[in-house]
């Protein structure tokens, strides 16, 4: 029996398949996770994880199955900027800082047009930088940083709209133990503070064995791990 309530899931996939042309990337996955549970997806390159994020965060819709976040209907949803800019925090490994801008400035262009201002967006950057161990760094250009440091430029963005929900495609790859120990440290109090509800594709073994579940994707298929 199927002890999860509606209530208490917040990502719910059901039979997702997803082809590109006639490869099959996912097959029948089925996944939910609780409200404020922290996810480890694991798995051999090319099996799928990233396809799963994508289609997690509505960048790309599934073949066949349901696909429900936050109570969207996300295989059918129509205009979906709103939903990633408001209730998805995004780490990608493609992390796409605007090279002429601050680190500082980077983490606030996510948060215009949220009706914060100016003064707030800055104190907030600051804050999620100070928290990532980058205070020191958050006037610094990404070109003048190192992938680490990067990467973590590219988590505070992602956090900076209190999403209820981050999705991050191995977010800890670059980062040295120290660091990936504050990202573990920012997400376990995120989500006792705020719910925060975490799904992370990673080959950590200290950052999985934070989690509160692990999956790995084996050819397109999920298996508890
Ligand atoms: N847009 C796409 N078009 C065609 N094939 C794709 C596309 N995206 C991913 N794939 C293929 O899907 C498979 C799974 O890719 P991906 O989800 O990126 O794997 P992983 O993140 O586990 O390494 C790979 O064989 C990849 O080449
Ligand atoms: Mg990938």
């Amino acid at each position: 029996m199927n002890e999860l309530s509606r209530d208490d899931s917040i990502i719910e996939c059901r039979g997702v398949t997803k082809r590109f042309g006639d490869v099959q990337v996912l097959e029948h996955v089925d996944l939910v996770v609780r409200r404020g549970e922290f996810v480890a997806v694991s798995g051999g390159s090319g099996s799928g994880k990233s396809t799963l994020l994508h289609l997690l965060a509505a960048l790309d819709r599934p073949t066949a199955g349901e696909i429900w976040v936050n109570e969207h209907d996300l295989a059918r949803m129509l205009a979906p900027n709103r939903f990633r800019r408001s209730e998805i925090g995004l780490v990608f490994q493609m992390h796409n800082l605007l090279p002429r801008l601050s680190a500082s400035e980077n983490v606030q262009l996510a948060m215009f047009g949220t009706g914060r201002r100016g003064r707030e967006r800055r104190a907030r950057s600051l804050e999620l930088l100070e928290q990532l161990g980058m205070g020191q760094l958050a006037h610094r250009t990404p070109p003048r940083l190192s992938g680490g440091e990067r990467q973590r430029v590219a988590i505070a963005r992602a956090l900076a709209n209190n999403p209820d929900i981050l999705l991050a495609d191995e977010p800890t790859g670059n980062l040295d133990p120290a660091a990936s120990a504050q990202f573990l440290d920012l997400v376990r109090g995120l989500r006792e503070s705020a719910g925060l509800t975490v799904v992370i594709v990673t080959h950590d073994q200290a950052v999985a064995a934070g989690a509160d579940r692990r999956v790995r994707m084996v050819h397109g298929r999920l298996e508890s791990a």
